[in-house]
């Protein structure tokens, strides 16, 4: 049996009032150009989504992970959606269509790539996360509770088939480098780097004791390729679960506790993830907070059946609560560091032009 790929690739092309929520316009546009692609056996089934001002392609396909045929088509529909913007005079029209002309791959051109190959198993159940307002990086500690740390996935203690552990593929992104490391043996090696999340990035997680690959994440960082500040590189992820993998609510348990992130306003700020469904997958108060959407899927032949949407729970409620307590007090540092994100990581943003017109007025002590 041919192996399937699920891509989910994603881009800020536009929304309405701000940078707030992507309208049914161009998610029409999108489906129109996917369902095109997919009458023409480019890819099997597909299911189009936004999460906040981001849209959201999720493509399953026997094509295998960076096809430039499927890129291509993503390319297309966003590049239709961007059309459809520009005619509404939307907010941030072709925000993340960072070049012209399509190359063979969309890495690197501004949209965010997750995909994964496999063999399918007798039954596939996937988690596809998605997260706005956030940054790349933001899937760090999740994924190392889910797949290293057994307070969270009891699998790691008490099924055999999962006892033996999982391998982090992690990317430096400054590099363009990665590393892999096996838990839990090298668990503290694993922490050492990616509790830098800036830097280091969990990209891949294998299960060691065959190699199955379990789960992905996307990796770009739109301000290296742009050299400056265009939006925040809101991360997705796709994460096989179940029958020796992280069960559907050992994934979801590790957002019961709502991490802080970089992004929030104008990607300047950390503000915690608060797990959410679709329908508030909407950023308001102060363009936040950070929210992270997860949807479940079955595969079966390379279809998609679903989605559900697995935080539409009251069982999150008090992440949420937490989240909004987390929120306001944050909120009240104002302009302050720890609120406001370190100097480093503000290179990109428009601060720096405003400090270097202060240069000039800084006068050496005792002269
Ligand atoms: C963050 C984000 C927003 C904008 C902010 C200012 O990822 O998209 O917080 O940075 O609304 O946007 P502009 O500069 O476009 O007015
Ligand atoms: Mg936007
Ligand atoms: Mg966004």
């Amino acid at each position: 049996m041919a192996k399937t790929t699920i891509s989910i690739i994603k881009c800020d092309v536009g929304s309405i009032a701000g940078h707030h929520v992507v309208p049914q316009e161009l998610l029409d546009a999108c489906r129109d150009v996917l369902a095109r692609g997919r009458d023409e056996g480019t890819i099997v089934d597909f299911y189009v989504t936004n999460c906040g001002d981001d849209i959201e392609l999720i493509m399953s396909h026997r094509r295998g992970e960076e096809d430039s045929k499927v890129h291509e088509l993503a390319w297309e529909a966003f590049k239709a959606a961007a059309e459809r913007a520009k005619e509404m005079h939307l907010y941030g029209a072709g925000q993340d269509i960072l070049k012209t002309a399509f190359a063979g791959t969309v890495k690197g051109m501004g949209p965010g790539v997750a995909e994964l190959e496999f063999e399918e198993r007798p039954s596939e159940p996937i988690v596809v996360l998605m997260a706005d307002k956030s940054s790349v990086g933001a899937w760090n500690m999740p994924l190392f509770r889910i797949f290293a740390d057994p307070f969270c996935t009891a699998g790691l203690v008490i099924d055999p088939a999962m006892h033996d552990g999982f391998r982090f593929r992690v990317m430096d992104v400054i590099e363009g480098t990665y590393v892999e490391l096996n838990c839990p043996e090298e668990m503290y090696d694993l922490l050492a780097l990616i509790g830098d999340p800036h830097r280091y990035v969990i990209e891949r997680v294998f299960r060691k004791r065959d190699g199955l690959p379990c789960a992905v994440t996307s990796t770009t960082v739109l301000s290296l390729i742009a050299g400056k500040y265009v939006g925040k590189d809101d991360p997705v992820a796709l994460i096989r679960i179940q029958h020796g993998l992280p069960a559907l609510g050992e994934v979801l348990e590790a957002f019961s506790f709502p991490h802080l992130v970089p992004g929030w306003m104008r990607g300047s700020h950390y503000g915690p993830l608060m797990p959410v469904s679709q329908r508030d997958a909407k950023c308001t108060r102060f363009d936040g907070p950070p929210r992270v959407v997860a949807l479940g899927f079955q595969v079966r032949d390379a279809t998609l059946i679903g989605p559900v949407d697995l935080f539409d729970d009251p069982a999150f409620d008090y992440a949420r609560a937490i989240a909004n307590q987390i929120a306001n007090y944050m909120r009240a540092h104002g302009p302050f560091e720890p609120h406001r994100l370190p100097p480093d990581q503000l290179e990109y943003t428009t601060l720096p032009q405003l400090l270097e017109r202060l240069k000039p007025r800084f006068k050496k002590l005792g002269k």
